[in-house]
């Protein structure tokens, strides 16, 4: 039995994770801002009041821990607002840049010391941080806020390496959650969880710092 510690938990994907990791027998710790009847539901050790911005409520958190050694964890938590190049939002595309890019540096910065020995640390990406994959432009602040969580995951893999803690950058697929409106284009968050933590079990030191889709494809930067 392995501590996964998870942000964003109350819902979507993170709450999807922490269902099927504490449905096979792991240790669950569910970050969220706020948390919700379905999150309850599970009974798994939840922490409110986790906002990955605020630098005070991620001590906090960490000084909850006591402790406890976290072996994997996850940072899911993320925003995504839609900014077209007619209607760029500078405030908008910051507050982006802020909860999906530095947050979680500063997030897994702060953690490092509540880190078990070889680690592993599953940052929750896009595709539409690609820049070889962009085919269909616009989406500024999350598309920037994404590449920038790319390049943090990068360098984190190759800073940590020597500590033996492994990194993954990680896509989940479109996948039909508030995020998306719900999209019927998009898969179950089962499907796609099923697949990062397919991910996640495989990662290792030797191929740390990867870029992958949940269903195993390796993406491009
Ligand atoms: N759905 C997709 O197709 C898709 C595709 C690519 C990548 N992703 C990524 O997957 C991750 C999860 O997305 P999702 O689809 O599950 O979206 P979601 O249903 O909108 O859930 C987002 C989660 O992030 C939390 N969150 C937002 N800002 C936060 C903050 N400042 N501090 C702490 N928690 C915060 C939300 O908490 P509250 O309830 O408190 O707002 C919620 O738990 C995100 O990083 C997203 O960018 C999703």
């Amino acid at each position: 039995m392995s501590t996964y510690l998870i942000t964003g938990a109350n819902r979507g994907i993170g709450l999807e994770l922490v269902r099927q990791l504490k449905n096979r027998g792991e240790d669950v710790i569910a970050t969220c801002r706020s948390t919700s009847s379905e999150l309850n539901a599970l009974s798994v050790r939840v922490e409110t009041g986790i906002d990955i911005s605020s630098r005070d409520s991620i001590i906090n958190l960490r000084e909850s821990l006591n402790d406890i050694k976290v072996d994997v964890l996850i940072q899911n938590a993320g925003i995504a607002e839609f900014n077209s190049l007619s209607n760029l939002d500078p405030e908008s595309i910051l507050h982006q840049f802020e909860v999906n890019a530095l947050s979680p540096l500063c997030f897994v910065q702060t953690m490092l010391t509540h880190l078990s020995k070889a680690a592993k640390i599953a940052l929750i990406s896009s595709r539409m941080g690609s820049i070889e994959d962009n085919s269909s432009g616009g989406s500024y602040g999350y598309r920037m806020s994404k590449v920038a969580l790319c390049m943090a995951g990068k360098s984190l893999s190759l800073d940590l390496k020597s500590k033996d803690i492994a990194v993954a950058i990680l896509h989940p697929g479109l996948v039909s959650t508030r995020m998306t409106g719900f999209t019927s284009h998009g898969i179950h968050p089962k499907e796609s969880v099923e697949g990062l933590i397919q991910r996640i079990d495989e990662l290792t030191i030797n191929n740390t710092g990867t870029f992958w889709h949940s269903n195993g494809e390796i993406l491009p930067w």
